[in-house]
């Protein structure tokens, strides 16, 4: 049960949803978790009962200076970074037609979903590089891979997160460095309680298995999928979707 024990892992969005369900199954199984959100309160309430095993920094993840400051941070408490999983998003605003959609939002989600992943990544991988061992997972979603219809912003901030995945895997592949994406369809989070609800019933109905994915189903993948065992694949887009995404 303790696959994770002396490695040390950076949770971005642990403070709620999947960022939170994957930073307590990290930590049960022995994992140094550094928790990364702009909702410290959260972070507070729901990890200190884990003490010296976690580190909370209370970060906006879109300031490129603040995200290379606390990675500077998790390496001088903790000693080095092995894992890096993504978890921070925003829908932006939903349930709009393309040419309804403002340049602000879009900007906005865009900061928040892909250029966050973008910060994070370029602010751990050299410490990875210098020890040829790391494991990243970017969450990005189905309608990365699809394309739902509302949701430009969104998708299109998906699909780039996958893109970057492609790229960034095979760049470091022969440094003992993987690079992952996990695309789930509807897991039943704040994120997804924040929509128009035309709008879940749109992607939810899509769903062949007919039902939201669980929290422990995310965990139990990303943890799979940042494992010392997960070794030969990289660059890839992990399915969760009840069988939507068959590609
Ligand atoms: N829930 C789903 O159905 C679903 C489906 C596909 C993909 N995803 C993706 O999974 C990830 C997690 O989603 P979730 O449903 O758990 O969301 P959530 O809203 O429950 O959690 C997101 C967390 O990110 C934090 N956050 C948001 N903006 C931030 C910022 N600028 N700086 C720091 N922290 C910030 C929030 O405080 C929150 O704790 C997201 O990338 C989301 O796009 C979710």
């Amino acid at each position: 049960m303790n696959e994770f024990s002396g490695q040390v892992a950076i949770v971005t969005g642990a403070a709620s949803g999947i960022g939170l369900a994957i930073a307590h199954k990290l930590l049960a199984e022995g994992a140094r978790v550094a928790l990364l959100d702009f909702n410290e309160k959260g972070l507070e309430e729901e990890f200190s009962k884990y003490e010296a095993q976690v580190l909370s920094i209370g970060i906006d993840i879109t300031n490129e200076a603040k995200v290379q400051e606390a990675a500077d941070q998790v390496v001088a408490h903790f000693g080095k970074i092995d894992i890096l999983i993504n978890c921070v998003g925003i829908t932006g605003i939903t349930n709009l037609k393309s040419h309804e959609v403002s340049t602000e939002n879009l900007q906005k989600v865009f900061e928040v979903n892909f250029m966050s992943c973008f910060y994070t990544s370029k602010a751990v991988i050299p410490s990875m590089l210098a020890q040829k061992y790391g494991r990243i997972l970017h969450i990005a979603s189905i309608a990365g891979k699809e394309g739902n219809a509302g949701m430009l912003a969104y998708s299109a901030s998906k699909a780039a997160v996958i893109g970057m995945t492609k790229v960034q895997g095979k760049e470091y592949a022969e440094q003992g460095i993987t690079v992952n994406a996990l695309a789930p369809a509807v897991i039943q989070t704040p994120l997804v309680d924040a929509m128009p609800e035309v709008q879940v019933k749109y992607m939810t109905d899509k769903i062949p298995m007919k039902r939201c994915g669980t929290l422990e189903e995310a965990a139990n993948l990303a943890a799979y999928i940042v494992s010392v065992k997960n070794s030969f694949t990289t660059g890839f887009t992990f399915d969760l979707s009840g069988g939507r995404a068959t590609y």
